[in-house]
């Protein structure tokens, strides 16, 4: 009886020894390996394929000298552009020195779109408009910075697409009457294309919008982040825990489609402050367009 006993709490000492050490595995290995995360989403709009990069989120993280780890990462994926989703900064900081060399060396070699998130759109001690200061920053490299702008991007097999990038929520009554907002205007811009087959792409940090119905702004496709993947994702359950959404958030991570618009949501290269990554490893998010003409 005595042998028994201990022979069961051996064994539940090493089963717990175990998930302490798998646990510890998962967590460095969720805040420092780069991983791609693989999406394709089908479009009679475009002749050819078109293959992407999105990164968000990484709150002043930084891979490698000047960010080389990640801007390797994303060469290796041979996009044909790259969109940034926001959060690249910190808001304790304001540093933006990672991502301004990240957008120097993407720049070169590819058209880079940028967008705010919440973070960029704080302002920081010693800076009288930061989100001025840093998209004036990030334009000088190359890269483009859009804040609640519209920009027409044609690929190198001659597929137009429509890029726009939005600051906020375009629908906040209460800080706009009628709605009268910029994010609003940037909206009702996708309705007043021309060209209506065309594929039009919207860069917008925050999921929540999806809800909102993007099919009758006829955007094909959102592109978001700020979820941080749900940080702790667990087996069957999902995320644990988004900004806004707050536990078990509907959008974390990945691919949503209600039938007529698409969202991909890319759950980024940071942890949340001292809450580690787990189950959830760093993601350098690969889109492509695959053409069914
Ligand atoms: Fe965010």
């Amino acid at each position: 009886m005595f042998f028994e006993r201990h022979r069961i709490m051996f064994l539940l000492l090493c089963v717990l020894a175990v998930l302490i050490i798998f646990s510890l595995v998962n967590i460095i290995y969720c805040s420092t390996v780069l991983t791609y995360s693989e999406y394709e989403i089908k479009s009679n709009k475009v002749n050819n394929d078109i293959k992407f990069v999105a990164i968000s989120d990484a709150e002043g993280n930084t891979f490698g000298k000047g960010n080389s780890r990640l801007a390797e990462k994303i060469e290796g994926a041979n996009p044909e552009f790259v969109v940034i989703l926001g959060d690249m900064v910190k808001s304790s900081n304001g540093n933006f020195a990672g991502v301004k060399n990240l957008c120097s060396s993407l720049s070169q070699k590819y058209p880079v779109f940028y967008i705010p998130g919440n973070h960029e759109c704080l302002n920081f001690g010693g800076y009288d408009d930061y989100l001025s200061v840093l998209s004036s920053e990030i334009n000088k490299t190359g890269a483009k910075f859009l804040i609640n702008e519209m920009t027409e991007y044609t690929t190198k097999n001659g597929d137009r697409l429509t890029i726009a990038g939005l600051k906020g929520y375009p629908f906040y009554e209460y800080d706009a009457p009628e709605y009268d907002n910029e994010e609003n205007h940037l909206f009702q811009s996708y309705l007043d294309q021309e060209d209506e087959n065309h594929l039009s792409l919207l860069l917008c940090h925050q999921p929540e919008t999806y809800m909102w119905g993007l099919e009758n702004y006829k955007i094909d496709l959102m592109l978001c982040g700020h979820t941080h993947g749900g940080v702790v994702r667990l087996p069957f359950v999902g995320g644990l825990y988004a900004p806004e959404q707050e536990w078990f958030p509907k959008y974390d991570k990945g691919y949503y489609s209600n039938g007529k618009a698409n969202m991909i949501i890319s759950s980024g290269l940071d942890g949340a402050g001292m809450i580690p990554r787990f189950n959830n490893p760093l993601e350098v998010t690969v889109v492509t367009i695959k053409s069914t003409k």
